[in-house]
């Protein structure tokens, strides 16, 4: 299947991609757990889902899980994957019922096959929905992303399915986890913190990038159609020079 393609020029984003962080800030400056930060978090994304038919969002990606991030504690580990099967469980029929796709990203193989069986079955039960396509990165790092899909690849080279001159950079999206998804328009970052930290990294070759102060659990759906309503005025030239 072709890749969509990015929208012309003064067109709204079409795929936001949002990395959801400053969740343990917003709960140590209220003197609560870490974990009550990501709970707070995890409601805020309901807001900015619903949010985005209005805005021409097609496409919305949330970082909710690292690769990086098992180094946390295995309390604060444990308290997400618990998170992340109750967003499910709390969400499945609402996001049906708003007609939003959801995928998930990252590498499955080291997650707790409950939640796998979890994710499984949310994205069989949302197969079809089309106003709004979400997708959950968990435990999930651009690099190693690159990695499994690289190996994927080399295999099809190996077993004689895929000729090695005829590779080029619309053989690699293929394989990558987002295969099916367009290229972020603009990748969003809460808290202000001003790094990628490995999300997205090949997708977001010609993102437009928006690094915000608001703490994740703050960041309110007036807010995010402020930051979507201002990518408008910017001049995408992919390379380019526009006359
Ligand atoms: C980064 O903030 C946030 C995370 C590692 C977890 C993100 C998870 C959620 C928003 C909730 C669950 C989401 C879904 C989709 C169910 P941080 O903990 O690094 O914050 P800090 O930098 O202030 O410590």
């Amino acid at each position: 299947m072709a890749k969509p393609q990015p929208k012309a020029k003064d067109d709204g984003p079409r795929h936001v991609a949002i990395i959801m962080d400053g969740n343990g800030r917003w709960a140590t400056q209220r003197g609560r757990p870490r974990l009550f930060g990501h709970q707070a978090g995890a409601r805020r994304v309901r807001e900015i889902v619903e949010a985005c038919p209005d805005l021409g969002v097609d496409y919305l990606t949330v970082f909710a899980f690292s690769t990086e991030n098992w180094k946390r504690t295995q309390s604060e580990v444990a308290g997400l994957m618990n998170l992340f099967r109750r967003y499910i469980t709390r969400e499945a029929k609402a996001l049906k019922v708003n007609d939003v796709c959801v995928r998930f990203i990252g590498d499955r193989v080291r997650l707790d096959k409950k939640l796998v069986s979890m994710m499984d079955e949310l994205e069989a039960l949302t197969a079809h929905c089309q106003t709004v396509n979400l997708t959950i990165a968990i435990n999930y790092g651009g690099r190693d992303e690159v990695a499994r899909a690289t190996k994927r690849l080399a295999r099809d080279v190996a077993a004689g399915k895929l000729d090695p001159e005829a590779v080029d950079e619309e053989t690699l999206p293929k394989y990558l986890d987002t295969c099916v998804l367009p290229d972020p328009d603009l990748v969003i970052r809460t808290s202000g913190e001003a790094r990628i930290s490995n999300f997205l990294l090949w997708q977001s070759a010609y993102a437009e990038y928006e690094f915000i102060d608001t703490l994740w659990p703050d960041f309110t759906a007036a807010e995010f159609r402020d930051v979507v309503g201002g990518f408008g005025t910017r001049d995408r030239r992919f390379g380019a020079v526009m006359a």
